[in-house]
């Protein structure tokens, strides 16, 4: 009678162990994949193809020098071209979609940083580092995605090799 009684129990512990251990794995899985894993875009937007067609950086993300953002053209940007750039291509025709809809393109951000955390990209690009040091060779990457986790221990490793490195591991420099 006691030994039936407690199977339950002792199922139930084990049970409760194997979804701990589950949640356990899929959470880590899950967080190291979401570091580095390109996110699903809803077009496909080849860097290599504008960026070999001579295109600058700064001419898609003009915002990098005036503000704490670099930005992400607006589907009007993309149209200034593409109306009569490969206009007929299947990937044109669904931009030509957005911009007709009067639709911003609902593009996934590759990098982002928690809210807590202040970064602002003028002072680096001020400072002569390039895109490439922080996002990787992304001119010749046919889906963007993140090379790095960008998460304190790497902006620290970087900011402990300036010259003011002293000021720059100051908590309030990143957390205002
Ligand atoms: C300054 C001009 C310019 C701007 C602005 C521009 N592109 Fe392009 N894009 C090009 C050129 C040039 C090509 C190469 C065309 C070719 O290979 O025939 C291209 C190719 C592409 C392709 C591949 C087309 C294919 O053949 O499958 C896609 C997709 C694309 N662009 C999307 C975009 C999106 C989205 C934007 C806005 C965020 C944008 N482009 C902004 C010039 C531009
Ligand atoms: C023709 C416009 C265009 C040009 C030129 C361009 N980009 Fe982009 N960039 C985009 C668009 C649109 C996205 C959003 C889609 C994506 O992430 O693939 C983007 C996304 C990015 C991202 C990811 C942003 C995020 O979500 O974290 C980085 C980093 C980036 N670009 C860097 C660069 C660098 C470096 C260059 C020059 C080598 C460059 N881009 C040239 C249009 C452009
Ligand atoms: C010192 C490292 C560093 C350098 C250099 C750098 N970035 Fe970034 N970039 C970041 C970080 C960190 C984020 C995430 C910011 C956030 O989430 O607040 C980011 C985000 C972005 C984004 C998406 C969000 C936004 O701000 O619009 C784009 C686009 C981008 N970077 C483009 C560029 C381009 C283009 C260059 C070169 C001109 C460049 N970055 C140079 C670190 C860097
Ligand atoms: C590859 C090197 C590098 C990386 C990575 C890097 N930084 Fe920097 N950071 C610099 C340099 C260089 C400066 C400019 C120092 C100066 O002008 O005195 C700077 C300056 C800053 C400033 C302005 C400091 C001030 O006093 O004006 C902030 C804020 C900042 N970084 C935040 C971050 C954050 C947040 C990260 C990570 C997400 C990061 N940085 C990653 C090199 C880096
Ligand atoms: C150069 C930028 C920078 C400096 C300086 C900096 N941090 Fe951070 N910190 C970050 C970034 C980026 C994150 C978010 C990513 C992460 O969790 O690693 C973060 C996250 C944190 C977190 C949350 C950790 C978590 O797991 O959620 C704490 C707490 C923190 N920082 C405390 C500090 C303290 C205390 C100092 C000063 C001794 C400091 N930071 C200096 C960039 C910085």
């Amino acid at each position: 009678m006691r030994i039936i009684a407690r199977t339950p129990r002792v199922w139930l512990l084990i049970a409760g162990i194997a979804i701990i251990v589950i949640v356990l794995v899929a959470g880590y899985s899950l967080s190291t994949a979401q570091a580095h894993a390109a996110p699903q875009q809803p077009i496909a937007f080849p860097h290599v193809t504008m960026v070999q067609a001579g295109i600058p950086c700064l001419f898609c993300h003009t915002d990098v020098m005036r503000s704490p953002v670099a930005g992400i053209p607006s589907v009007e940007k993309c149209m200034g071209c593409h109306r009569t750039i490969a206009a007929t291509a299947p990937a044109i025709q669904q931009v030509a979609g957005y911009y007709q809809r009067q639709q911003p393109i609902p593009w996934v951000r590759v990098n982002r940083l928690p809210r807590f955390v202040y970064f602002s990209h003028r002072p680096h690009i001020a400072a002569g580092l390039n895109c490439e040091r922080c996002h990787g060779d992304v001119g010749h990457m046919t889906v963007d995605q993140a090379v790095t986790t960008m998460n304190m221990g790497w902006c620290l490793s970087c900011h402990e090799q300036q010259p003011n490195a002293a000021q720059l591991r100051d908590c309030a420099v990143c957390h205002q």
